[in-house]
């Protein structure tokens, strides 16, 4: 499952291919919109009383052992206060995944201008809708919690289940990026997409359930991932400025019509337990 060279080879490597192929040979392209992910920035921004606004760094495995999920800031001494995420904030991926990302859309934010491309990237936050992969274990928290739900197992939250995300519904995604492809304003720039809404891991799962209307144990089990962040949630004031987006599905009915979905689907028994006990033998997870 941690094939570093593999994902390297696809998101870079793949990206490079194609852009060798709109450099060197007569094309009709006018723009490319990269998907790039808010898994560049790393941990959000911040705001310390003392110090004003901060990007904490990777929180520690002796941090997270000893039960301290939040992060924090050398001299920041009172309780930090999580903002939204804006495209200017510090880019410090804490993912080999979030590199790739990165540099993918480096390359094309770079390249494009110089060959007379327009590019537009974009960050998605969590995406989910309907037709999601249902199958990966090692990603789509809530497919993982659906998946759970549906073959009678228990969850198992990781840290205190107070981490959160952005979860922005497919249709605002392919919303942001039709305008992207269409609108003038959107040539060069990096723009966030999600719902400027931080939902935590266990109302996730405490939602899932109640749709599903299933009876399910939960466990909050303390266990983490490696590079896992906290909390991030996206800053829209850019995509709101200049493309004029406004997300129109919210977290609740986002969710019934993923929940709706999946329960049209064929559930194929969860790797989950298998996906554990494979990141923790690596040493991924504790
Ligand atoms: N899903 C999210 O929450 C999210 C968030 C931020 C960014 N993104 C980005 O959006 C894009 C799509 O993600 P997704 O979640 O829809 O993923 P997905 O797994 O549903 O789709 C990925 C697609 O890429 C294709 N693919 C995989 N390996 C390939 C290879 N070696 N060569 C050619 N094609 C290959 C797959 O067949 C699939 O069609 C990715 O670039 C991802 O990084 C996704």
């Amino acid at each position: 499952m941690y094939q570093i060279s593999h994902y390297t080879e696809v998101n870079i490597g793949g990206t490079a291919i194609m852009l060798d192929i709109l450099a060197n040979s007569k094309t009709s392209v006018k723009r490319v919109v990269v998907a790039s992910s808010r898994a560049i920035y790393g941990e959000g921004k911040y705001l310390s009383h003392e110090l004003g606004n901060i990007y904490p760094e990777h929180r520690t495995a002796e941090e997270m052992d000893k039960g301290n999920f939040e992060v924090t800031y050398p001299g920041a001494l009172s309780p930090l206060q999580l903002l939204p995420t804006d495209e200017e904030s510090k880019i410090h991926p804490s993912s080999v995944y979030g590199i790739t990302k990165y540099n993918q859309e480096q390359m094309v934010m770079t390249v494009c201008p110089a060959i007379g491309i327009e590019p537009v990237a974009f960050r998605y936050q969590n995406v989910y809708g309907p037709g999601q992969s249902l199958s990966n274990p090692y990603t789509g928290i809530l497919s993982i919690f659906s998946t759970l739900i549906k073959t009678g197992k228990p969850i198992n939250i990781f840290e205190d289940g107070k981490e959160s995300r952005d979860f922005v519904f497919i249709s605002d995604v392919v919303k942001a990026t039709w305008l992207g492809i269409e609108k003038p304003e959107a040539a060069v720039q990096v723009f966030n997409v999600g719902t400027g809404v931080a939902t935590t891991v266990s109302e996730v799962a405490s939602l899932l359930i109640k749709l599903y209307n299933a009876e399910t144990t939960v466990k909050i089990s303390g266990n983490y991932r490696l590079g896992d962040i906290r909390h991030n949630y996206a800053d829209l004031s850019k995509i709101r400025r200049r493309l004029d987006f406004e997300p129109g599905v919210n977290f609740a009915d986002g969710l019934r019509q993923f929940t709706d979905w999946v329960n049209t689907q064929s559930i194929v028994a969860s790797r989950y337990d298998e996906s554990i006990k494979e990141m923790k033998e690596k040493g991924l997870m504790k």
